[in-house]
C-alpha cells in the first residue's frame, strides 16, 4: 500500500486530495492521473486524510480480505466525516479502483458516508462525479430527502479514459510510470482482472510517445511501461499499422534523455522473437523481467487456464538468457490452487530451482468472486496452503540472497529514486531492480551514478559511490 503524495501545488488553492493507493503499480499510476484530473479543479495534495476535503481510496481486488480492508478503511472515514459535518465542514469520500469495479453500488449500500464509486474506466469523468456528489449533499444538507445514495460510474465506456486525462505531471526523481495497455483477454481462472480491468485495450503509439515526450521533458530519465498483460501491446501507429511492445521499445529508446526503460506484467505467452531480441539490442532496456509463471505443474497450469506448459516456460527462459545473459528473472507464483497435490507442488519447487529467480512474489491462491476456479472442487485447507507458501518463500528468499551476494564488488549505475531513513543517505534501483543504499547527497537525487556494491542483504544492496 502506498500513499501518493507528490507535493501541494501552492498555497492559493482551497482544497485538498488525499488519494491512498492499495495493490500494483497501475494503481500507482492512476492515482496519479486522478491527482492529474483533479488538479485543475483547484485540488492539491494533502499528506493525510485529516487535512483532506476529499479522500479517494484507489483499491486492488486481488488480495484476499481486499474488500474487507477498504470498508474498515471506510468506517474510519464516516466517522471522520461525521465529525466534519458536525462542525458544518464535509469530507467527500471516493472509493476507486478494482473494488469499486467489483462490487459498485454494494460498496454505497454497505457504507452511505461514500459519496463516489468510480471504476477504473472512468477516472476522466472524475469531475462530473464530484459536482454530483456535491449537489446530493447540498440537497440532503438542506434536510431534503434522495433516492439512492452515492454517484456510481463503472462502466466500461466506449471511448478510452486515456483521451480524456491530462498530461502527467507527476515525475518522481527521475522515474515515472507510464501506462500503455490495460485489461486482459486471458482469463486466467484464479484471476479478476479480466472482470474489472476490462477487455485488452492497447493505447495508440502517438499518444504513447506524447506521453513519453513529456515525461521525459519533465524531468524522467527512466520510464516503466504498465500494462496488466503489457507484452500484448498491439498499439496502432499514425501509419495504420499495427505495432508490438518491442517496436514500440525502439522507438521509445530514441528519445533525447532516455535512459532506461522496463515494462510490467508479463505473459509468458506474449513474449516474442522481437521482443527477446530487444532484450539483447537496446541498451536503455534494463537487464530485468517480471514473467509469472503461476505453477510449475502442467495440470495445474491447464486448470489455471495459462495457456503454457512448464517446460514451455523453461524453453523461454533460455532463450531470453540467450539474448541477454545477465537478465534478472522475476516472477509471481501461486501455492494451493483448487486441487494441487504434494506433486503439483514439488513441480513448482522443482521449475524453481530450476530457473532460479532473482525475486519473487508468490502467494497462497485464494477465492475471487466471480472467477471459475472459486466454483472448483477441492479447495485446499489454509493451512496446507500456509505450510506450501512457508516452503516456496524460504527457497526464494535464498535465490534473491544469493542473486544480491553475487552482485558484491561489482559496480552498478543507480538511479537515485528517494531519500533512505538515515540522513545522508539515498536509495536507488540497479539495473536490476534491486534496492541501493549509499551515502549521497540529495543533489544526486533523480541521477544515474555508478555505486559499488559492498553488502549484500536479503532485500537490498548497499554500495559506495565511485568517485567520477
Ligand atoms: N489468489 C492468489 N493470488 C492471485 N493472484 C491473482 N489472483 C490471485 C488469487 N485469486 C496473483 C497472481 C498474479 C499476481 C498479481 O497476483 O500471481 O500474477
Ligand atoms: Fe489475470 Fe494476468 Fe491471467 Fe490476465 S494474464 S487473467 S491479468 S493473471
Amino acid at each position: 500500500m502506498k500513499d501518493v503524495r507528490t507535493g501541494s501545488e501552492g498555497q492559493c488553492q482551497r482544497k485538498r486530495v488525499f488519494i491512498r493507493t492499495y495493490g500494483c503499480q497501475m494503481n500507482v499510476y492512476d492515482s496519479d492521473r486522478m491527482a492529474d484530473v483533479l488538479r485543475p479543479l483547484g485540488y492539491a495534495l494533502a499528506d493525510t486524510p485529516e487535512q483532506a476535503d476529499l479522500v479517494v481510496l484507489n483499491t486492488c481486488h486481488i488480495r484476499e480480505h481486499a474488500s474487507e480492508k477498504v470498508y474498515s478503511e471506510l468506517g474510519r472515514l464516516r466517522d471522520t466525516k461525521a465529525e466534519r459535518r458536525a462542525e458544518g465542514r464535509d469530507l467527500t469520500i471516493a472509493v476507486a479502483g478494482c473494488v469499486a469495479q467489483a462490487e459498485g453500488e454494494e460498496i454505497a449500500r454497505r457504507q452511505p458516508a461514500v459519496d463516489i464509486v468510480v471504476g477504473p474506466q472512468a477516472y476522466h469523468r472524475l469531475p462530473e462525479l464530484l459536482a454530483e456528489a456535491e449537489r446530493k449533499s447540498a440537497i440532503l444538507r438542506a434536510g431534503k430527502r434522495l433516492p439512492g445514495a452515492g454517484v456510481l460510474d463503472t462502466e466500461f465506456p466506449a471511448e478510452s479514459k486515456f483521451d480524456h486525462l491530462p498530461s502527467p505531471q507527476g515525475v518522481r526523481a527521475g522515474s515515472a510510470f507510464l501506462s500503455i495497455q490495460e485489461g486482459c483477454d486471458k482469463f486466467c481462472t484464479f484471476c479478476v482482472v479480466p472482470y474489472t480491468r476490462g477487455a485488452e485495450y492497447s493505447r495508440p503509439v502517438s499518444a504513447v510517445l506524447a506521453e513519453a515526450k513529456l515525461l521525459v521533458a519533465a524531468g524522467a530519465i527512466e520510464l516503466t511501461l504498465l500494462g496488466q498483460n503489457v507484452n500484448a501491446y498491439h498499439g496502432e501507429a499514425p501509419d495504420g499499422s499495427t505495432w508490438s511492445l518491442a517496436r514500440l521499445i525502439r522507438e521509445l529508446a530514441e528519445i533525447e534523455g532516455m535512459a532506461r526503460l522496463r515494462y510490467t506484467t508479463s505473459h509468458p505467452r506474449d513474449m516474442d522473437d522481437d521482443l527477446i531480441r530487444a532484450h539483447g539490442e537496446v541498451p536503455q532496456l534494463m537487464p530485468y523481467l517480471h514473467l509469472p509463471v503461476q505453477s510449475g505443474s502442467d495440470r495445474i497450469l491447464a486448470a489455471m487456464n495459462r495457456k503454457h506448459t512448464a517446460r514451455d516456460y523453461l524453453k523461454l527462459v533460455e532463450r531470453i538468457r540467450a539474448a541477454r545473459p545477465d537478465i534478472a528473472l522475476s516472477t509471481d507464483i501461486i501455492v494451493g490452487f483448487p486441487g494441487e497435490t504434494e506433486r503439483d507442488f514439488e513441480a513448482t519447487l522443482a521449475l524453481v530451482a530450476e530457473v532460479d529467480f532473482a525475486q519473487a512474489y508468490s502467494f497462497k491462491y485464494s477465492a475471487r468472486p466471480g472467477t471459475p476456479a472459486a466454483k472448483m472442487d477441492e479447495q485446499l485447507p489454509e493451512a496446507l496452503k500456509s505450510s506450501r507458501l512457508d516452503r516456496l518463500q524460504q527457497l526464494l528468499a535464498r535465490q534473491t540472497h544469493h542473486f544480491n551476494q553475487t552482485c558484491v564488488g561489482k559496480t552498478f549505475p543507480v538511479l537515485f529514486e528517494r531519500a533512505g531513513r538515515q540522513s545522508g543517505q539515498l536509495i536507488g534501483r540497479s539495473p536490476y531492480l534491486q534496492s541501493v543504499h549509499a551515502e549521497a547527497d540529495s543533489g544526486l537525487l533523480g541521477r544515474i551514478i555508478p555505486v559499488e556494491i559492498s553488502g549484500a542483504g536479503p532485500n537490498s544492496l548497499t554500495g559506495v559511490i565511485r568517485a567520477a
